[in-house]
């Protein structure tokens, strides 16, 4: 019998196992669930070997412990983002820093300083950036924010491809000029490639547009004795840039539509209250917009059913009628 108490190789075992088993279930598995739950958005690449550089100068100089780099979904952060941040942004600061290290979650708790998410689109400037990381006080005289004047060197000239910096008379170096280090210009790199990317959004023309097509899918034959529009072909003009043409979303941004219990319930009123209300339901997906005023009664009966016997999905049909009862009537006294 095992008896730890007494055994010393039960016990140096058993402690092991535990913390094989506790090293898994709080780290391993985690770590591999994230990474799978997890895809780029369409229209947002991979940083650029410099910016990748720069990432890790972010995190060896702490700049997380002063900046955030995640719009909340609450009014004061909008003006961080156009949109809260989904699990999906974060798709590419995965990259590993090395063989043993996970590139660590720059999210950031504090916000002393403001939030970096999109600080490429809000200042662009190059220049801004070098004068403000060698000392915050040029550029904005009231920042608490350090000078990080490490990052650039003292040369007694320029040479063709160095960054060279202007500085007011009272920061000049006594001789020679200041440019900016490799470490400088990785890190000014990868704060410009902070760009909060643009969900897809269907197109609001498309309004316009609506009619015509209205009008062209009511001259095509349709199929069986149905009275209602191409759900098939509605659904690749509204949804599918999001939900995707094969119903399986996109992880950490759109869910699936396949298998959804939303979309094969039995009773079909939550389905179609969000395309008419649009949805923003659980913070791991982003925003899904209100169709209620781009599309008849018609053309969202004609959606649900397309959704509710495709990709596996089988779930009874609706009628417009169904969805015009739905419809949050407009100007209740
Ligand atoms: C002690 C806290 C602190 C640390 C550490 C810190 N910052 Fe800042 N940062 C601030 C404050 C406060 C501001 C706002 C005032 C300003 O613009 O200087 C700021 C502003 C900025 C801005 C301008 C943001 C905007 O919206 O205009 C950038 C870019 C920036 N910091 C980058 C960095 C980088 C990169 C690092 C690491 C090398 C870093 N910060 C480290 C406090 C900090
Ligand atoms: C701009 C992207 C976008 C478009 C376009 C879009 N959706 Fe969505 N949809 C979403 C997001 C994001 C969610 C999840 C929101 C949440 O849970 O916070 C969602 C959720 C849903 C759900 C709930 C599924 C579930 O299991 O939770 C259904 C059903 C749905 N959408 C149907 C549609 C239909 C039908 C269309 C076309 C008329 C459409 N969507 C167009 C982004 C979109």
């Amino acid at each position: 019998m095992l008896n730890p108490g007494k055994d010393h190789r039960a016990l140096a075992g058993l402690s092991f196992g535990v913390f094989v088993l506790l090293s898994l279930v709080v780290a391993v598995l985690p770590a591999t669930t994230m990474q799978e739950s997890n895809s780029p958005l369409p229209g947002s690449s991979p940083l650029l070997e410099a910016a990748q550089r720069g990432l890790k100068v972010y995190v060896r100089e702490g700049c997380v412990a002063c900046h955030t780099q995640q719009v909340r979904n609450i009014e004061m952060d909008n003006v961080w983002g156009s949109r809260p941040s989904i699990p999906a942004d974060y798709y590419y600061a995965k990259a590993r820093m090395d063989v043993w290290r996970q590139s660590p979650s720059i999210l950031g708790s504090e916000r002393t300083g403001p939030d970096l998410t999109s600080i490429g689109e809000r200042n662009p400037s190059e220049t801004w950036h070098y004068m403000h990381l060698y000392n915050p006080r040029i550029v904005v005289p009231e920042s608490i924010m350090p000078s990080y004047t490490w990052l650039f060197e003292v040369k007694e000239e320029a040479e063709e491809e160095d960054v060279v910096l202007n500085l007011p008379p009272s920061l000049k170096p006594a001789h020679g000029v200041v440019v900016a280090g490799n470490d400088a210009r990785d890190l000014v790199a990868y704060l410009l490639s902070l760009k909060q990317v643009d969900l897809p959004t269907v197109e609001r023309d498309f309004i316009s547009s609506r009619k015509k097509r209205k009008e062209e899918t009511q001259t095509t034959p349709l199929a069986g004795n149905s009275t209602l529009p191409d759900g098939a072909s509605l659904f690749q003009a509204n949804c599918a840039v999001c939900h995707q043409p094969d119903g399986r979303g996109l992880p950490g941004a759109f869910p699936p539509l396949a298998g959804s219990p939303i979309v094969t319930d039995e009773n079909a009123d939550t389905i179609i209250r969000i395309i008419l209300e649009g949805y923003d339901a659980r913070p791991e997906y982003a925003t899904m917009q209100p169709f209620g005023d781009l599309l008849t009664d018609e053309e969202i009966a004609a959606i649900v059913n397309f959704e509710r016997s495709h990709w596996g999905n089988n779930a009874p049909p609706v009628t417009p009628d169904d969805v015009k009862k739905l419809r949050v009537p407009a100007n209740v006294p």
